[in-house]
């Protein structure tokens, strides 16, 4: 049986969740938990990404602010302004859209989020409690990826996961949970020997690459299930994944679809890490 993994359902299923639960909250003592999100600049792509997360917010009754910084800000100036957010009780979330300008230093930038507020779990605290098994806040990308094998029954407990892409944002954490999962994992990269080899051997294929449809049908083992993370925008503008979708939706079991796969999942764990850290910032009667 071929299943073709529907990420737009999945996320918006939770997406009612969490606007059913907020609703209750906000009956009961009127209280709003509030993402702020930084931009800096006007890179189009996260211009489209942000206007996302805003329209989320919308739609599950969080609270957003937006500060949209210009191209020549300083790293100084936009510490500072997350310093403020830091210190504002009313603020639960605080994410930085990256890519920044190549003036400013990303990382020095995430470690001045409070790791509290860290709804994107990039600060080195959430990624050092993620690594030993005690997740403050899971990144949105892999948590979406872990939520899509949980809806559909897929379990990689002694699974041989493969992941090609080892960035920090979504090769790495989603290694480090299938592996909390019970999966084998190999976390491969630009530089790995006989990649294809090591991917026809997968039983969950992750591809987290970000060139389009490199991983083609002699890349997949018939019946594994393959997860594509690619956003890629071809020249004649329409969205395409890492994963050849035509020649390899003929041998896997299961496979999300560019778009309405992986994209919409990281839009809704986002909404839901913002509820998490609302939930712990207010205690267990929020
Ligand atoms: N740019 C691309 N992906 C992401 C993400 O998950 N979070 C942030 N903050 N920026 C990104």
């Amino acid at each position: 049986m071929f299943t073709l993994i529907d990420g737009q359902a999945v996320a918006a299923n939770i997406k009612t969740t969490i606007a059913e639960k907020l609703a209750t909250y906000k009956l009961k003592n009127g209280s709003v938990p509030t993402l702020a999100v930084f931009i800096v600049g006007d890179n189009p792509a996260s211009k489209v990404y942000v206007a996302g997360k805003e329209r989320a917010t919308e739609l599950v009754g969080i609270r957003s602010i937006v500060e949209r910084l210009p191209q020549d800000t300083t790293e100084a100036q936009l510490i500072a302004k997350i310093a403020e957010h830091n210190a504002d009780d009313s603020i639960h979330g605080i994410l930085v859209q990256l890519p920044l300008p190549t003036h400013i230093d990303a990382m020095r930038v995430t470690i001045a989020i409070a790791p509290e507020k860290d709804v994107d779990g990039f600060h080195p605290v959430n990624v050092g409690l993620l690594s030993i098994g005690t997740p403050q806040f899971i990144p949105c990308t892999p948590y979406g990826i872990m939520k899509l094998l949980e809806t559909y029954n897929i379990n990689p407990a002694g699974k041989l996961a493969v992941i090609v892409g080892r960035s920090n944002i979504v090769g790495k954490p989603i290694a480090n949970l299938l592996l909390q999962a019970d999966a084998t994992v190999a976390l491969c990269h630009s530089k790995t020997s006989d990649l294809k080899e090591l991917c026809k051997q997968a039983d969950i294929l992750i591809a987290a690459v970000g060139k389009p449809n490199v991983i083609t049908r002699e890349y997949v083992k018939s019946g594994a299930v393959v997860i594509d993370v690619g956003i890629n925008r071809l020249a004649d503008g329409k969205l395409c994944g890492d994963v050849d979708f035509e020649s390899v939706n003929k041998v896997a079991s299961a496979i999300t679809p560019v778009p309405k796969g992986v994209g919409p999942m990281t839009i809704a764990m986002l909404m839901q890490n913002t509820l998490e850290a609302y939930e712990r910032f207010a205690g267990n009667n929020p």
